[in-house]
């Protein structure tokens, strides 16, 4: 089984969703790791010719893919906007038939890691980070699975505590 590591925080050592994807693939790893630090190693903006295909085909390439999502300002980071831009690619991920879109990437497990520092009910006006992050990886085809350390602003050792509770249970 190969895995897809990704993490996107600017906080190094200190990152949440660092430390949950690390217990993540610490928990999943069989086989070979993949690792992308893509705040470490940024990608550009997207171009009309920087399209990368390296990055879809690492990402098709891998049975299971870990994702570290924090949440800034009320989104995910730019660096990791810039590589999932890199994964909708017509003809590969995705496909338009005559009944609408349909995802091409359905035989994939992706595990994304959330971090925020507050709490948003679903459909909150300012939640723009699981709720587009699922929205994505559906329209190619993926159903993902989401574990949380939100409000860690406010209660960080209940937010860890569940958000490792959720992460044995991904094992289940
Ligand atoms: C630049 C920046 C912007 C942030 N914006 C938000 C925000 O809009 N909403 C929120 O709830 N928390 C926000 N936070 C708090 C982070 O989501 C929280 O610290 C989380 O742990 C970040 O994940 P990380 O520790 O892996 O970097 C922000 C933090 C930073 C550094």
């Amino acid at each position: 089984m190969t895995i897809l590591h990704i993490d996107s925080s600017i906080s190094g050592e200190d990152s949440v969703s660092r430390r949950l994807t690390r217990a993540i693939v610490g928990q999943l790893a069989k086989g070979e790791v993949v690792y992308r630090d893509l705040a470490a190693q940024p990608l550009s903006h997207l171009t009309e010719r920087g399209q990368d295909p390296g990055l879809l085909d690492q990402f098709i390439a891998a049975d299971t893919v870990v994702i570290g999502a924090p949440m800034y300002n009320f989104s995910i980071p730019t660096q990791l906007k810039a590589w999932l831009d890199r994964l909708a690619v017509a003809g590969k991920s995705f496909r338009y038939t005559e009944s609408g879109p349909e995802g091409l990437l359905g035989d994939k497990r992706v595990i994304v890691a959330l971090a925020s520092g507050g709490v948003y009910e679903e459909g909150s006006l300012f939640e723009h980070q699981k709720s587009y992050l699922k929205a994505f990886f559906n329209f190619i085809g993926i159903e993902p699975e989401f574990v949380s350390a939100f409000g860690i602003g406010m209660a960080p050792t209940e937010a860890l505590e569940r958000a490792d509770a959720e992460i044995l249970a991904l094992a289940a």
